[in-house]
């Protein structure tokens, strides 16, 4: 079944155009690996999916479950299952970390008091018990703020999981607990077939590969998909020759098929 859609999209902000002509077709139960360099669109374009309103679409459309999204604010986005962790989001002063959480998990239509019993046993999943009663991301580690983004998805429980750079800044021994709850986030854990939920996860370092099984890896390259293939493959690739190597590759392979 068809989960999220992006057609021909083009998208400017700031006056200046940042991705064009970018297709994508995410089915329930994938997930696709982000790549490209610094620059190139990444988060452009997961943050024109939820509907950031300094990303303006000046082409092309997104759909999901079907349903035309590019007009849709942000809340209503999110109301019918798509979710974001984002790369760099900003600290809320003032905003317990905890009342986040509580209003994650009535928006994903939980009672109250199955709420509270879910945020203990995420937080403490992903060790951030000590913090709930935190500003959320004020002061909080680089580490920390990624935990805090996923704890976050954990309650709000979306269909379609944009994770920017989750395993950024991450140290060796917390890698493994953001590993396991994108695994669980993702359905990763569960077989192909019992899947439903999909995502795009996007990573510089591909540590993240080593947790959960990914179905296709996209290049991003001055804000165009430039490669469709392999994750692990394109990841081994890129490490070895770099961006454009990688991408002269692909389109090599395209034009002898
Ligand atoms: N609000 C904005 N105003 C002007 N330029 C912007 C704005 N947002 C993004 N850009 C520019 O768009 C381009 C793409 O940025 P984006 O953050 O999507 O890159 P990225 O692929 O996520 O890079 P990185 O790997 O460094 O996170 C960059 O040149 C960036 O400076
Ligand atoms: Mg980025």
């Amino acid at each position: 079944m068809e989960s999220l859609r992006v057609i021909n999209l083009g998208v400017e902000t700031g006056g200046k155009k940042i991705l064009e002509n970018v297709n994508l077709y995410v089915k329930e139960g994938q997930t696709f690996i982000l790549f490209g360099p610094n620059g190139s669109g990444k988060s452009s374009l997961l943050s024109t999916i939820i509907g950031h309103p300094n990303y303006k679409v000046f082409q092309g459309r997104i759909t999901f479950r079907g349903e035309d999204i590019t007009s849709l604010p942000t809340n209503e986005r999110v109301r019918r299952g798509i979710g974001i962790a984002f790369q760099n989001p900003p600290k809320v002063s003032g905003v317990k970390l905890i009342d986040v959480l509580r209003y994650c998990a009535r928006v994903a239509g939980m009672s109250e008091e199955d709420a509270e019993k879910k945020i203990e046993e995420y937080a403490k999943f992903m060790g951030m018990e000590d913090m709930l009663n935190r500003a959320v991301n004020d002061g909080f580690s680089g580490g920390e703020v990624k935990r805090s983004e996923l704890l976050q998805l954990m309650l709000l429980n979306p269909d379609f999981v944009m994770l920017d750079e989750p395993d950024s800044g991450v140290d060796l021994e917390n890698i493994t607990i953001v590993g396991k709850a994108i695994k669980r986030i993702l359905e990763r854990d569960k077989p192909q077939e019992k899947r439903k939920k999909s995502g795009i996860v996007i990573t510089h370092t591909g540590h993240i590969l080593d947790y959960i099984d990914a179905d296709y890896g996209v290049v991003l390259f001055n804000g165009r998909v430039s490669c469709i293939g392999d994750p692990y493959e394109i990841l081994e690739h890129v490490s070895k020759y770099g961006y454009e190597a990688c991408i002269k590759k692909c389109v090599e392979r395209r034009d002898a098929q």
